[in-house]
């Protein structure tokens, strides 16, 4: 399988340029930017092959301290090389060009013009990159690595730029082949080896002609041919996890969620179920039915050892009389911790079991392990780490069969897995579950009360159709009720009452990083809050959360 490294050295979108190239049909891995380039990753691992690297993007200048340099390997590998933006420039500035700041920032669309130029060394390799550039080329011919044919004429795109700082003088042996429409260099290229500089984001989609541009360096420079595909991918992992785990039993802790279900599938349909066992905590502060969902698709899928352990008093009683939102989390997790030891001890399995959990590519990255050192702790997520997990983690006993995928590819798989639509499409929920959606202080009956209305809107989600006839729960990326700690006046009947406050939100988003509020049709809205009050007697009133991320966090606590 034929992969292309991307050194990360911090900006927003290197997980994009990733997603791209993956979608494009070939391999893609993350590191952080001044990560040394070991052998091993130089020349591919676990039956990859690298061909390429790309510099991305940073925050910071080449010019100042925080400005991460690369292992200077990457200039030797004999690699193909394409910077984009800070990597064009960390380029220039490591052999002897000079990077100076702009009197004024690039930001936005600008347009970028390129000039059909051949290199000096006339290996067609300028006229191979510059292919992408060309409106007459579609991106079959690219992807089948179409030797240049770019037209005489220059050709012009619309690019999205970013950036503090310019070229002012290009290193030698490198030479420009664009610019931009405010007279700064755009498109660099070496006259001799295979490196590429782009100062615009082509990973980004207001870039016109992005995807061709990536595809020409991926297919036509780097000679890369279309190998990822699941299919394929759920073969080599199925070997690799039969080998690895022989006939030890797996542990796998479920949440409920997209990706531990995807991971239970996996290990039920590549080892033998036997071995694998499957743990579920009912915490009392999951969504309605929650228990019986997970069960009847797992038990769907082959599992023969499903653990659920009922823990909702423990949960309720670690909760009561906490108000603030960390000290709610942080009650959550150490007893999540506590029911695990416990619980894994009592099922009395071997010490040579392997503990798996369904760990993503983001949340690698989210929690700032692993790759993409520059990448902001976001969030913690419970699933990374634990006394238990670090334990089976320094003994070589950690399962990760997600690890190298993103959320919609894992959906994906879970198709090909053959999991219901209606659980792959699930909307994400978070580890803490009601008690991050219940502000305030958690009891028994606030649970109830959110989950029913949560389950009413949900429903009504599902069963109402967008203007273009899709429905709206697949348009939104998450959608949930959140109960607020205050009552108002309202009435019912002739009586006045004092009902709880329901915040309903609805997010679009690419990751949960970034969101924005879905606009409903105010219809929808109308309807939908009337049938909670109507049905909720303990809601007297709804409003919907019109704050986008940032500022606010898809969460309220
Ligand atoms: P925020 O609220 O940080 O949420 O904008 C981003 C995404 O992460 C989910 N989330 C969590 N998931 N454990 C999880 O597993 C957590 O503690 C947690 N907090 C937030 C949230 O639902 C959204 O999808």
């Amino acid at each position: 399988m034929d992969k292309i490294l991307i050194l990360d050295f911090g900006s927003q979108t290197t997980q994009l340029i990733g997603r791209r190239i993956r979608d494009l049909g070939v391999y893609t891995e993350i590191i952080p930017g001044d990560a040394v380039l070991t052998d091993t990753i130089l020349a591919g691992s676990e039956g990859s092959v690298l061909r390429g690297i790309i510099l991305s993007g940073s925050p910071e200048s080449v010019y100042t301290q925080e400005g991460a340099v690369p292992d200077k390997k990457v200039y030797t590998s004999g690699l193909p090389l394409l910077g984009i933006c800070y990597g064009l420039q960390r380029m220039t500035a490591d052999h002897g060009g000079l990077v100076e700041p702009l009197p004024k920032r690039e930001y936005g669309r600008i347009g970028v013009t390129v000039r059909n130029e051949e290199d000096t060394a006339g290996k067609g390799l300028i006229r191979r990159f510059l292919t992408g550039f060309d409106k007459a080329i579609p991106l079959e011919k690219i992807v089948e690595g179409a030797p240049g044919t770019l037209q005489d004429q220059p050709c012009t795109i619309t690019a999205w730029m970013s950036h503090g700082d310019t070229l002012t003088r290009l290193a030698p042996g490198f030479r420009e082949y664009g610019v931009s429409d405010t007279g700064y260099p755009a498109v660099a290229a070496h006259g001799e080896k295979p490196w590429f500089g782009l100062q615009f984001h082509p990973e980004v989609t207001h870039t016109e002609r992005g995807l061709e541009i990536l595809a020409a360096f991926v297919f036509g420079i780097c000679g890369c041919k279309k190998s990822w595909t699941m299919e394929q991918y759920v073969e080599e992992l199925g070997d690799a996890l039969r080998k690895r785990v022989e006939a030890n039993p797996v542990l796998l802790l479920i949440s409920g969620g997209v990706d531990s279900t995807v991971a239970g599938a996996l290990l039920l349909k590549t080892l033998k179920p036997d071995l694998v066992h499957l743990m579920y905590m009912d915490t009392g502060l999951m969504r309605k039915d929650e228990t019986k969902t997970v069960s009847t698709a797992l038990e769907k899928l082959g599992a023969k050892h499903l653990h659920i352990i009922h823990c909702e008093e423990e949960f309720l009683s670690a909760l009561k009389g906490l108000e603030d939102p960390e000290a709610k989390r942080k009650a959550i997790g150490d007893l999540f911790i506590t029911i695990q030891e416990r619980e894994v001890k009592r099922l009395g399995l071997p010490d040579s079991y392997f503990l798996a959990q369904g760990t993503l590519y983001t949340d690698l990255i989210e929690s700032g392990k692993g790759v993409g050192k520059k990448a902001h702790l976001i969030k913690s997520h419970h699933n990374v780490g634990s006394p238990l997990v670090d334990a089976k983690r320094k003994a070589g006993r950690i399962i990760e069969p997600l690890d190298r995928l993103y959320k919609d590819e894992v959906r994906q798989l879970g198709r090909i897995l053959g999991i219901d639509e209606e659980v792959v499409l699930r909307h994400p929920f978070p580890g803490p579950g009601l008690a991050v959606r219940i502000l305030g202080e958690v009891t028994q009956e606030k649970c109830d009360i959110l989950r029913e209305a949560d389950a009413i809107y949900i429903e009504e989600l599902k069963s109402r159709l967008s203007p273009e006839g899709k429905r709206l729960y697949d348009e939104i990326w998450q959608a949930f009720a959140v109960l607020l700690p205050i009552r108002s006046v309202g009435v019912a009947g002739d009586v006045r009452k004092y009902g709880w406050v329901l915040a309903l939100r609805a997010i679009v988003s690419a990751d949960g990083m970034t969101a924005d509020v879905y606009p409903f049709q105010i219809k929808d809205l109308l309807e939908i809050s009337t049938r909670i009050t109507n049905t909720v007697k303990d809601i007297g009133r709804v409003s919907y959360d019109i704050s986008s991320k940032p500022p606010a966090t898809i969460e309220w606590e």
